[in-house]
């Protein structure tokens, strides 16, 4: 080391070697015009089609009444960790409501689907485990996976056979569990994983079950539920609360002695400042709503049947994608950011994602739809991919 300016050369290096291979991320800051899809950037209007509050109820006059009520009641901050005194009446009762409503025998409610999963994987396995994951599982699970010093073994993406043979050939091999790790809905290619089959895997192989079900909820399953709603064999399900629900947290739904189990051992529960009420309040009023969304639920479906129906038209790919999100695959990372480009100045606002979120060769845009477009955006954007098409 030859003086102060080299201490920080790693981060010069990594920066320029991500601007020079297209990678490089920048935050975009922008206005949400209240209530409605759109957004300001940089003084233009956009329609977002990058966001992941489906049913719109981010803005839903109930949840923000909700919000501000326990806000008023119980204050900014919850004080303290849920152990210490910020376990607070409306923590448990939410609780409750979502045991009850996702038919579980407990919930217990975490600061961020990020944190529960990171902490959850590394409470739930040792260095004595076998995590066994699928390839295109969310970050925060491979964190999860990481921290939990197991040995931890990706399956091919949503390949039952190749689970099986890894949960075969692990039988005998003194693990002390073996746990596999799944989402319903994967984050990117926004295609569905065989829970029913997995659930049977698992439980010929004496395995246990994780899954993240954080793009379902609310919008899938009976009364947008979710996939892992009434999945005989799920062990452990999470669910967010920054997605459909609009607001923010997490939580999983799991046996009372799991539950028992994690608050006595789970350091993410544990070692943090508990959520505060204007979050519980936005959740509780969200729980209560999404069951009766069935036709904000079909209008959303109708609109992702109709813009996949047009981007295969277009010769687009949308991968396998079953739901609400829709990958636009393009492969080179330029020609997806200049796409994304040419989207934002035609007035649309989509994300594009590109490797290491995902693998190299798959850029794309990523389009997320919501129940709270209207008919006019769809077409929209409909419109202006097939510009960008016959240009
Ligand atoms: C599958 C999956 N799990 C968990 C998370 C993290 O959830 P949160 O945004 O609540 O931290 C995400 C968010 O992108 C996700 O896609």
């Amino acid at each position: 080391m030859s003086g102060d300016k080299d201490k920080f050369k790693f981060i010069g290096d990594a920066l320029s070697k991500r601007r020079s291979n297209l990678k490089y991320r920048e935050l975009k800051s922008v206005q949400p015009e209240f209530g409605t899809p759109y957004v300001i950037k940089e003084g233009k209007k956009l329609i977002n089609f990058c966001s992941n509050d489906y049913l719109g109820l981010c803005s839903h006059p109930k949840v923000i009444e909700r919000s501000v009520e326990f806000t008023k009641k119980y204050g900014a901050g919850s004080g303290a960790s849920r152990l210490v005194s910020g376990s607070l009446n409306i923590h448990q009762e939410l609780e409750q409501k979502l045991a009850r409503t996702f038919g579980a025998e407990a919930a217990l409610v975490f600061n961020s689907g990020f944190q529960a999963n990171t902490t959850l994987l590394s409470t739930l396995a040792d260095r004595h485990s076998l995590i066994i994951m699928d390839k295109k599982c969310h970050n925060s699970l491979i964190q999860g996976a990481i921290l939990s010093r197991a040995v931890m073994k990706r399956y091919n993406h949503n390949d039952l056979s190749d689970l099986e043979e890894l949960l075969n050939e692990n039988q005998e091999k003194g693990f002390n569990r073996i746990w596999v790790v799944t989402e319903t809905i994967f984050s990117m290619d926004g295609d569905r994983s065989d829970l029913s089959e997995i659930a049977s895997l698992c439980s010929k192989y004496g395995a246990l079950l994780y899954s993240d079900d954080a793009h379902a909820m609310g919008v899938l399953g009976e009364i947008g539920l979710g996939l892992n709603y009434g999945m005989a064999g799920v062990d452990l399900s999470l669910g967010t609360f920054g997605k459909a629900f609009g607001g923010f947290g997490a939580f999983v739904a799991c046996s009372s002695e799991m539950k028992d189990y994690l608050i006595n051992f789970c350091p993410g529960f544990i070692y943090t400042t508990a959520l505060p009420p204007s979050v519980i309040g936005a959740i509780d009023a969200a729980l209560e709503l999404i069951p009766q969304l069935e036709t904000e639920r079909a209008l959303l479906m109708a609109y992702v049947f109709k813009v996949k129906e047009e981007l295969i038209q277009m010769g687009y790919d949308p991968g396998k994608s079953e739901s609400q999100i829709i990958p636009v695959i393009i492969g080179s990372e330029k020609e997806t950011l200049e796409l994304s480009e040419f989207l934002e100045e035609s007035g649309i606002f989509a994300s594009a994602i590109r490797p290491p979120t995902i693998e190299e060769g798959a850029s794309r845009i990523r389009l997320t739809i919501t129940a709270h477009h209207s008919e006019v955006d769809i077409n929209k954007l409909i419109d202006v991919f097939w510009r960008w098409k016959n240009r």
